[in-house]
């Protein structure tokens, strides 16, 4: 059975074309997040559509749980937090006592009646403030938000305002979550590692393999030998298209004995219809 390729395997043959692979992973990595995306938004347009459709509230089904989380956080996130959150609190930058960062807080009494009204578009004043309608309370203070932003707000309030935010407010800055968020990799600067050691040190071709073959050698494991250039266009092709090489592939890289013959492979590959069709 054909597996997908070991980059240690190529870089032995080609010296520079696990970075092709890398790159041509990210590709196949970002394609699939595409198709998901748009399958997320789909199920939106669908949920939505019959929502309406039934004069169903979608309160907090999926779908409206979605749209929450794809058009409406982020915003709030954004626009609104910085004077409307716990986080807010604990700069003393909270204004009219306002949390827009859970739902209890969303649904709370503000100083002039309700801001959020479930389902009430109307009557709901975090509509009328983000359609500066009302000189007193428009909001964001600084800038409006663009029509579609508010269009969206509005469709979320009409269809019931769904929101997972329940008891998880946001942690207060100096707490010992924050500081423990801090420690983790994402969050800490990039700094250059050192490159290992190895003691193949005639195996490895780029930083990489070093990286590899010190894990390799960690754990007392050879690296597999090279690929044959028959194996190495069967792997690829399987791996890029699902489907194996044809035989005029096979005899013009066999025939090609350039140093980027396998690089140009990757290349037509990844360039080819058939690429990322079987996912
Ligand atoms: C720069 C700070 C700031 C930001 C950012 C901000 N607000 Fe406000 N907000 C205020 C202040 C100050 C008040 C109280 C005075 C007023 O009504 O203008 C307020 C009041 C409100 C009120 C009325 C609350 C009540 O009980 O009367 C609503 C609703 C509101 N904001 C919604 C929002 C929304 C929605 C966003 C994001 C789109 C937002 N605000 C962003 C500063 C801010």
């Amino acid at each position: 059975m054909e597996t997908s390729i070991m980059p240690m395997k190529l870089s032995v043959n080609e010296p520079g074309k696990l970075e092709t692979f890398v790159k041509a992973g990210l590709r196949r990595h970002l394609l699939g997040f595409d198709v998901g995306a748009r399958n997320v938004r789909l199920f939106l347009w669908l949920g939505l559509s019959l929502g309406y459709a039934g004069g169903i509230q979608a309160a907090d089904d999926p779908a409206g749980i979605e749209f929450f989380e794809a058009k409406i956080r982020p915003v709030l996130a954004d626009k609104c937090y910085g004077c409307h959150s716990t986080e807010a609190e604990g700069r003393k930058k909270l204004k009219a006592g306002l949390y827009l960062d859970s739902k209890e807080g969303m649904l709370k009494k503000g100083k002039e009646g309700p801001v959020l009204i479930p389902g009430d578009v109307e009557k709901s004043r975090i509509i009328e403030s983000i359609r500066y309608t009302n000189d007193d309370t428009a909001m964001p203070p600084k800038e409006k938000l663009p029509a579609a932003v508010i269009a969206d707000i509005e469709a979320w309030v009409k269809m019931g305002a769904p929101d997972p935010r329940v008891g998880d407010k946001a942690p207060k800055p100096g707490s010992a979550l924050i500081a423990q968020g801090k420690q983790h990799w994402a969050f800490r600067p990039i700094a250059a590692g050192g490159v290992p050691q190895v003691q193949r040190a005639d195996w490895a071709k780029t930083d990489i393999d070093r990286f590899i073959l010190s894990k390799l050698e960690g754990a007392k494991l050879a690296p597999a030998a090279a690929a044959d250039k028959r194996t190495l266009l069967r792997r690829a092709t399987f791996d890029l298209t699902g489907l194996p090489p044809t035989i005029e592939e096979l005899q013009a890289f066999e025939a090609d004995a350039s140093p980027d013959a396998f690089s140009r492979v990757v290349e037509r590959l990844l360039a080819s219809n058939a690429y990322g069709e079987r996912y």
